[in-house]
């Protein structure tokens, strides 16, 4: 069946989410549920996955909702500057500090502040960060002058943040006094049922942004779309779907469309290891099994990507008793 090319319906939103499958509903509940509270929220999922839009879900729905939502990413700033960002500086505080700066922390005075990638933060910022969030006061750079903090801080991270303690990266105060309340994003791969709105969505949104007239999703197409793995979740499905959108003229937009990845599904579907000793036979078979496997046991699928007919996958699997 063709998939028709429209905007999600209100029943699959939330915000600017789409989606509307039983894990994503589920962070749709525990973001009502906290987003009036003044606690700190620490978003984890991998990347991709839309921490950033639940930050901003989070302020919108909260009573801070007239204020300012900033986000930074710390990992991004140099760690000779990354005190004076967030914290601010005086006047002549370092070469260069040629102006008395606001810090983020008083810039979102009023609303919320999003620190995304805390894992990359360094050791010394991670300690200044904590007393802050203790003191619920700050001092800038150079400065004297005790200024009270008024932000509800959310924070989000694509790393295994348990790993990190460990590994004695990331204090575990620190931590703690950031994840008073978790949200944790499923990836698109544990989330298949909503691939086709969100490619809808997306497929609807850049064909008006290029004006053109693709109306519809073939099937193949869809299938394609809906097997891959998507290791860059969310955005790099919305990647691949403006990419098809700049190749496909009118009509319908069809598999070959779609980046070469997906016409030959098995480059991008990771790896698989083989012990020395092994018949040729047996590499074959194993070989067939773990490609059907990543291709959710999709024959038509498997046999492009193999490189043989249809039939002789059949032959193949019957032989080795897999059909
Ligand atoms: N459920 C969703 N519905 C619609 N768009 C989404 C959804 N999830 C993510 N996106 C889009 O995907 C892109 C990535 O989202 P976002 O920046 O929030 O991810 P992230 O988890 O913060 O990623 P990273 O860890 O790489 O920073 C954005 O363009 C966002 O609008
Ligand atoms: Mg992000």
């Amino acid at each position: 069946m063709v998939t028709v090319i429209q905007p999600a319906d209100p029943t699959q939103f939330f915000d600017d989410m789409i989606g509307a499958c039983k894990p994503i509903k589920r962070v749709y509940r525990r973001i009502d549920r906290v987003a009036q509270l003044e606690v700190p929220v620490l978003v984890t999922g991998e990347s991709g996955t839309g921490k950033e839009l639940v930050a901003q879900s989070i302020h919108r729905r909260s009573n801070r909702s007239s204020g300012p939502f900033l986000a930074v990413n710390t990992g991004a700033i140099s760690r000779d500057l990354i005190a004076s960002e967030l914290f601010g500086h005086e006047r002549g505080a370092f070469t260069g500090a040629e102006d008395r700066k606001k810090g983020f922390f008083e810039r979102a005075a009023g609303g919320t502040l999003f620190l995304d990638e805390i894992t990359t933060m360094d050791s010394k910022t991670q300690i200044s960060l904590l007393r802050v969030l203790e003191a619920k006061e700050l001092r800038r750079v150079g400065g004297r002058e005790l200024i009270r903090t008024d932000v509800r801080v959310i924070a989000a991270t694509n790393q295994d943040l348990q790993k990190s303690i460990q590994n004695g990266t990331f204090r575990e105060d620190l931590y703690h006094r950031l994840n008073v309340f978790n949200i944790k994003l499923p990836p698109l791969r544990k989330r298949k049922d909503d691939i086709p709105v969100l490619v809808s969505h997306f497929a609807k949104v850049y064909a008006d942004k290029f004006g053109k007239k693709v109306l519809e999703i073939d099937p193949e197409a869809m299938t394609l779309l809906t097997t891959y793995s998507w290791p860059g979740n969310v955005r790099e499905l919305e990647n691949v779907i403006a990419n098809s959108m700049v190749m496909v003229q009118t009509g319908t937009l069809m598999s070959v469309h779609l980046p070469s990845d997906f016409r030959n599904p098995s480059v991008s579907r990771g790896k698989m290891t083989l012990e020395m000793g092994l018949t040729l036979e047996e590499v074959e078979r194993r070989y067939i099994t773990e490609t059907m496997k990543s291709l959710n046991g999709n024959k038509t699928l498997a046999a492009d990507s193999l490189g043989i007919s249809r039939k002789t996958l059949y032959n193949k699997l019957n032989k080795t008793g897999e059909s």
